[in-house]
């Protein structure tokens, strides 16, 4: 079935969709939610994701996506973030959604334009109550460039207190989406608008347990008609029985072999 993407790749228009979750960035060193890694200091992270934790406890809550930032910031894009940016940049058509806050699909190169975080990022800080949204990217404006390491020492007081907004004084929080709260409605707009652009090809998902019934409405959409639909993941999910394809692999191991299967019988096009 793979050829027949290939071919496609290579003599038609193609669309691709990649849809992925925590499982991608595991090999990166970053926790997943619901895997054994995901518990830091015992407690459950969907008790610390929330409003209603924010609201309890703000400064463990500020704690928690600190330490996060940090980890993130000390991690390095792995070969399943760059396998998919390839496939960014040779698909005629691509949109990845990702339900990771984290910056590593971004730092291996996939454009913003081609990109949905669809729970938001990290690395943004906004105001609880107001709109402002303070740009400084959590203390470091840039992700690190490729292979230098950013001091993950706090540098100031304003590295470890909550801080507050310059403009109403409420408390700032994680640019994130927390459980119960609205989806980002303009996000959600560019995934629904590309959907009704037509079909995919190719939709690739990887490293997601599919909890949310966003996500698996996005990718049997996306491969109406006879698209591929390809889980990656070592355990089953979901969306496991829709599949054309079932790989149960790690991402960083079967994710570059399925976009170098989808570009080798490439022409000089690729
Ligand atoms: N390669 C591929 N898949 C992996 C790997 C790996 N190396 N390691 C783990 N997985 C799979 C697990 O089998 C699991 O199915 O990744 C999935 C991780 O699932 P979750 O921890 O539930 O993460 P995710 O699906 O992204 O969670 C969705 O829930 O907690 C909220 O907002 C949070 O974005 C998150 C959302």
């Amino acid at each position: 079935m793979i050829w027949k993407s290939a071919l496609l790749l290579n003599l038609y228009f193609v669309r691709v969709l990649v849809l992925t979750g925590a499982g991608v960035s595991a090999e990166s060193g970053i926790p997943t939610f619901r895997g054994k890694d995901g518990y830091w200091r015992n407690l459950d992270p969907a008790k610390l994701a929330t409003p209603d934790a924010f609201a309890r406890d703000p400064q463990l809550v500020w704690d928690w996506y600190r330490e996060r930032r940090r980890r993130i910031r000390n991690a390095q894009p792995n070969a399943a973030h760059e396998a998919i940016a390839r496939l960014a940049h040779h698909a005629d058509e691509f949109l990845l959604v990702t339900q990771n806050v984290d910056d590593l699909h971004a730092r291996a190169g996939i454009p913003a334009e081609k990109t949905v975080q669809i729970h938001g990022d990290i690395f943004a800080t906004r105001c609880s109550r107001c709109d402002f949204l303070d740009a400084d990217r959590g203390g470091s404006p840039e992700p690190p460039a490729r292979g230098r390491l950013r001091s993950i020492a706090p540098t100031s007081k304003s590295d470890v207190e909550v801080p507050r907004c310059p403009t109403c004084n409420a408390l700032m929080r994680p640019g994130v989406v927390w459980f119960g709260e609205q989806l980002p409605g303009n996000e959600v707009q560019r995934v629904e608008n590309y959907l009704d652009n037509g079909a995919c090809d190719v939709v690739i998902v990887a490293g997601t347990t599919a909890t949310f019934g966003y996500i698996l409405d996005w990718a049997l959409r996306a491969s109406r008609g006879d698209g591929e639909l390809i889980e990656v993941n070592p355990q089953e999910t979901p969306l496991s029985r829709f599949a054309t394809r079932l790989v149960r692999e790690s991402a960083a191991i079967a994710v570059p072999r399925i976009v170098d299967e989808l570009m080798d019988s490439g022409s000089s096009k690729l």
